[in-house]
């Protein structure tokens, strides 16, 4: 017997907890699903802020030409202008509802700089936003008696019409199968519509800055259920991550490099001026391109951020964070150079929607980073996602309850989830193996700069992963890990495929192969139908 809420969320960081708070009060029943506890998500370790116009010096116009910039021809300009123009009126609810940015002694806001943008504009809450957004909206949503929030829980599939054969009928969503991971049991939700708010896929590769939830699942499930994605070959390499003994990169914000940090070459000699008049406050993607330059010419394991010439009482109140990380491995930022190095950070590409957060499959919605929206174009303008995710949430919110009121509710009852039946934990290895195989090849074969012959060689290697973990998922009993690791596995087959289609380097795809930019080429666009049958 399945539970039947009117609205699905899976995931619960600033996307999914800010549309089902609008939800909510569009008087809806929700239903918030998150596989960990329901702080866990990428928000809650955003350090930079929201990029939003909120002082004299700034304007609209100058906002949507840096994205312009930044995304390197391929924003959506209608889109952009309308996020950004909506900003203010988004933010000033994240205010009311309790969030205090940081203020400089003045008493206005302290706005921050990042790569990228002409103008201050970064409102923040010293260096750790995310947290203090994250905490905001949990403290709404958990008080909220019309939201209910299943922690633990998984989502394995989406359920649609089509998947049910019901012939005749046009296909929409109508529920999903969610794993309890710590009963192992598998629930069926019944809803009318399922918004997918889980963010990125950082974990396709075995260096990144995303917290461990971050394997493509929204993603996958929408292409499993027919909706096709776009560019998915932006991923953005975060340029500056703390380099550590293991694979976990904490970020050292740009939002330093926006208060002066110089990158320097291991010989401590300045380069970035060689590459880009903007020097370190380029955009993101050319920034990370010099970093990999330079440490492909020396063979040095890392570069060094410095910061050293600022007081550290300043260091200490404006980075606290990064700060205390610093500090206990060791380096003092107020004196010591840090050592850093690239990380896979943010996913430009993702389910297409227009600005309502509409998939083309009726009943599905998608919201911040799992979506591609038309905002970030080939590469993201730094602190434009939390922005975005704000606003898309609203107008997601408002759009379902058009959809709500104009559709029929699925009252013929869903089939309960069939489970494999094996179940052999020395088997297990298959899948830590596989994991660990697949993101080594993404690393090596599908980086910052890439070839045509590497990318196929990735290719080779995700195709035969996936036979072996998909014979793993029809015949054992749904895990969190081999669940993960067949979303990773398909997230990564797209960001192939859609940079073997880019016959060009722009943004944050670079090919050796294509090494110019070519202005007739736009969106990468992968449509299901296109790739081998991997659902049931
Ligand atoms: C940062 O603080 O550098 C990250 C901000 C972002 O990814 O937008």
């Amino acid at each position: 017997m399945a539970d039947t809420f009117e609205i699905l969320v899976v995931g619960s960081g600033i996307a999914g907890l800010s549309f089902a708070l609008k939800s909510a009060e569009l008087g809806h029943r929700v239903a918030i699903v998150t596989k960990k506890h329901q702080a866990e998500s990428n928000t809650n370790y955003a350090q930079g802020g929201i990029a939003v116009v909120t002082s004299a010096a700034d304007d609209f116009d100058l906002h949507v030409r840096d994205t312009l910039i930044a995304g390197d021809g391929l924003c959506n300009e209608t889109v952009v202008r309308r996020i950004v123009e909506e900003g203010p009126k988004r933010v000033k609810e994240l205010i009311e509802l309790g969030l205090k940015f940081t203020h400089n002694e003045e008493g206005s806001y302290s706005l921050g700089k990042e790569g990228g943008h002409s103008q201050r504009r970064i409102l923040h809450v010293a260096d750790m936003t995310g947290k203090a957004i994250e905490t905001a909206l949990l403290s709404a949503v958990n008080g909220h008696s019309k939201i209910k929030t299943f922690e633990h829980s998984f989502v394995i599939d989406l359920i649609t019409l089509k998947k049910l054969e019901k012939e005749g009928t046009h296909d929409r969503v109508v529920g999903a199968y969610v794993l309890d991971v710590i009963s192992g049991k598998v629930r069926t939700l019944s809803a009318r519509a399922v918004m997918l708010a889980s963010g990125g896929a950082g974990h396709i590769y075995p260096f990144t800055t995303n917290p461990s939830i971050a394997t493509g699942d929204g993603i996958a499930m929408a292409c499993r259920a027919g909706v096709p994605v776009l560019n998915m070959e932006f991923m953005q390499f975060h340029p500056t991550t703390l380099f550590a003994n293991s694979p976990k990169r904490f970020l050292i914000s740009e939002a330093v490099r926006g208060e002066g940090a110089i990158l320097r070459n291991l010989d401590g000699e300045l380069f970035m001026d060689a590459y880009d008049d903007r020097a370190e406050l380029a955009p993101r993607d050319i920034v990370a391109r010099a970093i990999d330059a330079e440490m492909k010419k020396s063979g040095a394991p890392h570069l060094w951020l410095d910061i050293a010439h600022k007081e550290s009482s300043y260091l200490k109140k404006r980075f606290p964070s990064i700060f205390q990380t610093c500090l206990d491995q060791g380096i003092d930022i107020s004196k010591d150079w840090v050592p850093v190095v690239p990380a896979a950070h943010y996913l430009c590409g993702g389910v297409v929607t227009n600005l309502e957060a509409e998939t083309p499959l009726p009943g599905l919605y998608a919201c911040g980073e799992v979506a591609c929206t038309g905002l970030h174009g080939a590469n993201r303008l730094a602190s434009n996602s939390l922005l975005e995710a704000l606003v898309m949430a609203k107008n997601g919110a408002e759009s379902v309850d058009r959809y709500i009121g104009n559709s029929q509710s699925y009252d013929s009852g869903l089939p309960e989830w069939v489970d494999g039946e094996m179940s052999d934990p020395d088997e297990r290895v298959v899948i830590s193996h596989n994991w660990e195989e697949l993101r080594k090849a993404m690393w090596d074969y599908v980086g910052i700069v890439r070839s045509t012959k590497r990318l196929k060689r990735a290719m080779t290697r995700i195709e035969n992963l996936s036979l072996e973990i998909n014979e793993y998922y029809w015949n054992f009993k749904v895990e969190p890990r081999l669940l993960e690791l067949r979303n990773l596995l398909l997230v990564s087959e797209l960001v192939v495929r859609c940079a073997l289609m880019r016959k060009e380097s722009r943004g944050l795809h670079c090919t050796l192969d294509y090494p110019d930019k070519n202005e007739l080429l736009s969106d990468s666009v992968l449509e299901p139908e296109e790739l081998p049958e991997l659902s049931r």
